[in-house]
Parts: structure tokens; C-alpha cells; sequence
């Protein structure tokens, strides 16, 4: 098993490159994400119309097998030195395997085809801009929706993050998404720096792009370059609020009409951090999907207009504001799929799945590098668009919703 790297000559004599992977591997691949699409369809049915899963076995081969081997080849080829992986990029890629924690993602995803679906200016080509590549989960969910729908022929696009390490998993992931479709669906490029001229106009591709965000986005204003949406998956809240107002401002000149700018980040200081003895509690209690619905209803009724999210869930917090425990639809699912693989003695399972969850509730953790909430993001577009037509699709609500979400959204479109 072994992954390729391959090296193109751009214009502008600059270079791109490529990964792919070897017959072996992506035979391995294949049956292991088929063995576990069976799993999903028998125990995680919120999840089934999700753009895309993957086995945590195939996270594991990619963190420990084709990560290191594709850095290896990568810096060879390249002759630059990348860094370590960041654990944090390492825990995005696999939040597809808890539907808690890729539902928003998905979600957004829907929510731009449809917006897609609706634009009768779009035809054959669709132009897309991520910025915060991270693991391309984001990137990879809307690409394989668009693709499906199989009406835009050429849907190509452009994301960048700072960090080599975090572009070669996206690129990982974003090959899988390749080889799981027997025709691949995008070419993916990676560049350093500007993006060629070469890539920006061959069909199908997407560039991802070693760069700061912020800057490339300036750049990108000077060259006239147009896209059909703005793409801000966790990206915003890491950035201070001007630098993040700034990327907005860019993406409010880079729009066209008819175009979307969508964000979605995690709040300030929203931990969950799940007691070994709750989670034990969930996974023990066969009344489970009935306390959870009973409780989500009564909730339900108490509140006078649900979430703009439309994410049914509570959360129980301890003293400290720290959520304890997640009642929702995916929660529930999970702790029984937990529960189903320990009365089968599948240990091995049941094991990966409690790794799963606590990565995906590990993710909240980053609330303390948080430095500009979701809200905010969207209260200084709408500041930017003041003199502009536009309408809000999604937005993250009054003080007392968001407060209480780990994870805020917002979808605008532009007339
Ligand atoms: C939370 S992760 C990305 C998440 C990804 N979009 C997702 O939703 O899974 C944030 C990413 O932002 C990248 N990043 C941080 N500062 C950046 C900058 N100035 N320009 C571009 N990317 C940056 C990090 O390297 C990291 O991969």
C-alpha cells in the first residue's frame, strides 16, 4: 500500500501537486467503508443522508499510515520541509463519524444546494471559496452533494489554510471522496501561495492553497476573481474581530450576485465534556430513545420558537456551565449503537465508537481559543452589507439562542 505524490508545472513557473493512492490501498479503503456503511444504516439512521461518513478504521489508516507516508513523499517531492499534523485537524476529519457533531456541517451543505438549485444563472459552473481548510470536511460534503445532483458539470473552487500539515489530510480526505466514486469527482491541486492562472481555469479542480487566509483573499480582489459562494466553516472565530471583519469585507467584493457567504463556529467557552459515568449511564439505559424524546418534547413546549438550527438537542450543564450530557437524536443513537456492540462482545466497536465521541466532544474544547463568536461574524456583515440587497437564509438568532449552542451558524445571499 502506498501513496503517490505527483508534481505538475504551472504558469506564472510555478509548481502543484497531487496525491493519489496505489491500487492496494484504495482497495482497503473501499471495504472498509463498506463494511461500516452497513453498520451506519442498522444503528446511526439520523446520519444516513448525510453527504458522506467514514469509518473511524479508515480515520485510523489516515492518521497513522497514509498521513505520515504522504508527508514523507510530499516533502521529497516538494523540497519543503512540513510540519506535524495538529491534533486539532486530526479530530476534524473525524467528526463525520459522530452525526452530533458534522450534522450543522451537512446541513450547510444542504443548504447551499439548495440555494444552488434555486439560481437560474447557475448552469454548467459552479465557483466556490473556503477559507480554513482544516481536514476538507466542509469542502468534501458540499463538492460530493453538488456532484450528485449531477447537473453542474464543472464545480471548482479554491480553500486555503496556513498550515502544509492540514492541506495534506484534506487532500487525503478529499482522494477518498475520489476513489469512493468509481469516476472521480474533482481534481484536487495543491499549491504554495497564489493560485496559477493554469488552475484557476481548468475545469473540475479544486486548489488547495497554502496561504493566509486573509491575505489571499486581498489578493484574489485585485485579480477581479468572482465566486458563487463564500464558504467559513470554524473559521472566523479564530481570527481577532478585525482580521475576521476583514476576510467578510473581501468576501462581500468576491461575491457575485445571487452568491452566498455562510459561516458557522463554535462559541466562547461552551465545553462538553462527558463524565465516564454518564456516559456509561446512556450506554446502559435501554429506555434511552424514550426519556430522551419525553424530554426533548417537554422542552419543545416550552419553548416559544424552536432554534433557527433546527438541531433538537438539550444539554444538562454542571456547576461550572460545563455541559455534562447531550440529549439529542444523535446522542441517543450513538450510546445504543455503543450498547448494541457490547451485548454482541464486539469490544473492538464499542471501543472505537467511545474513542469517537470523546474526540467529537473534545472538539468543544477549542471554545478557549475562540477569540470572535459566530454572532458577532454576523453582525459586522450585516454592518458591511448595510448599502447592499440581500437575504438572510439562516442567522444565529437573539443573545438567549446562541448562548446556549456550542456551534453557531448564518447563510446570507446576496441580490
Ligand atoms: C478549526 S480548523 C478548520 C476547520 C475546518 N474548516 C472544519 O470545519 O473542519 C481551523 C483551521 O484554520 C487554519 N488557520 C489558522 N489560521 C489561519 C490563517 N491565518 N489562514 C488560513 N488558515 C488558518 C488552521 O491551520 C486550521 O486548519
Amino acid at each position: 500500500m502506498d501513496v503517490i505524490v505527483n508534481k505538475f508545472q504551472e504558469s506564472d513557473a510555478t509548481f502543484s501537486y497531487e496525491i493519489r493512492f496505489d491500487s492496494e490501498l484504495v482497495e482497503k479503503i473501499r471495504s472498509l467503508q463498506n463494511v461500516w456503511k452497513r453498520e451506519i444504516e442498522h444503528n446511526n439512521p439520523s446520519a444516513v443522508g448525510a453527504p458522506y461518513f467514514m469509518s473511524p478504521m479508515v480515520g485510523e489508516l489516515i492518521s497513522d499510515e497514509i498521513f505520515p507516508r504522504c508527508k514523507e513523499q510530499f516533502q521529497k517531492i516538494s523540497n519543503k520541509m512540513i510540519e506535524q499534523v495538529d491534533t486539532k485537524v486530526v479530530s476534524v476529519l473525524y467528526r463525520v463519524t459522530v452525526w452530533d457533531t458534522y450534522q450543522l456541517i451537512s446541513r450547510n451543505a444542504k443548504i447551499v444546494t439548495k440555494i444552488f438549485e434555486e439560481n437560474s444563472d447557475l448552469k454548467n459552473e459552479v465557483n466556490l471559496r473556503w477559507i480554513c481548510t482544516g481536514a476538507g470536511v466542509a469542502e468534501r460534503s458540499l463538492i460530493t452533494l453538488l456532484k450528485e445532483r449531477g447537473e453542474y458539470k464543472d464545480v471548482r473552487g479554491v480553500t486555503t489554510d496556513i498550515s502544509a500539515a492540514a492541506i495534506l489530510v484534506a487532500a487525503c480526505n478529499l482522494e477518498m471522496m475520489n476513489i469512493e466514486d468509481e469516476k472521480p469527482l474533482i481534481n484536487v491541486r495543491i499549491v504554495f501561495g497564489s493560485v496559477p492562472t493554469s488552475l484557476r481555469n481548468r475545469p473540475n479542480t479544486l486548489v488547495l492553497q497554502i496561504d493566509d487566509a486573509v491575505i489571499s483573499l486581498e489578493r484574489e480582489i485585485e485579480d477581479n476573481i468572482k465566486y458563487d459562494a463564500f464558504l467559513a466553516d470554524n473559521a472566523l472565530p479564530y481570527f481577532t474581530r478585525e482580521e475576521g471583519r476583514a476576510m467578510l469585507s473581501s468576501a462581500v467584493k468576491l461575491v457575485k450576485s445571487k452568491g452566498i457567504i455562510q459561516a458557522l463556529g463554535l462559541n466562547k467557552n461552551m465545553f462538553v465534556k462527558i463524565p465516564l459515568t454518564n456516559k456509561l449511564k446512556a450506554i446502559f439505559n435501554t429506555n434511552i430513545k424514550q426519556e430522551y424524546n419525553k424530554l426533548m418534547d417537554e422542552k419543545q413546549k416550552k419553548l416559544d420558537k424552536e432554534y433557527q438550527h433546527g438541531y433538537r438537542h438539550i444539554y444538562i450543564k454542571n456547576k461550572k456551565g460545563i455541559i455534562i450530557q447531550v440529549i439529542s437524536e444523535g446522542a441517543i443513537e450513538m450510546f445504543s449503537w455503543i450498547r448494541e456492540y457490547l451485548t454482541k462482545f464486539n469490544l473492538d466497536y464499542a471501543m472505537k465508537l467511545m474513542k469517537m465521541v470523546t474526540i467529537g466532544t473534545g472538539l468543544s474544547s477549542w471554545g478557549k481559543y475562540v477569540q470572535t463568536n459566530t454572532v458577532e461574524s454576523y453582525r459586522d456583515l450585516l454592518e458591511l452589507l448595510l448599502n447592499t440587497n440581500y437575504s438572510v437564509i439562516d442567522c444565529p438568532g437573539e443573545d438567549s439562542d446562541w448562548k446556549d449552542m456550542v456551534l453557531s451558524t448564518f447563510t446570507i445571499v446576496l441580490e
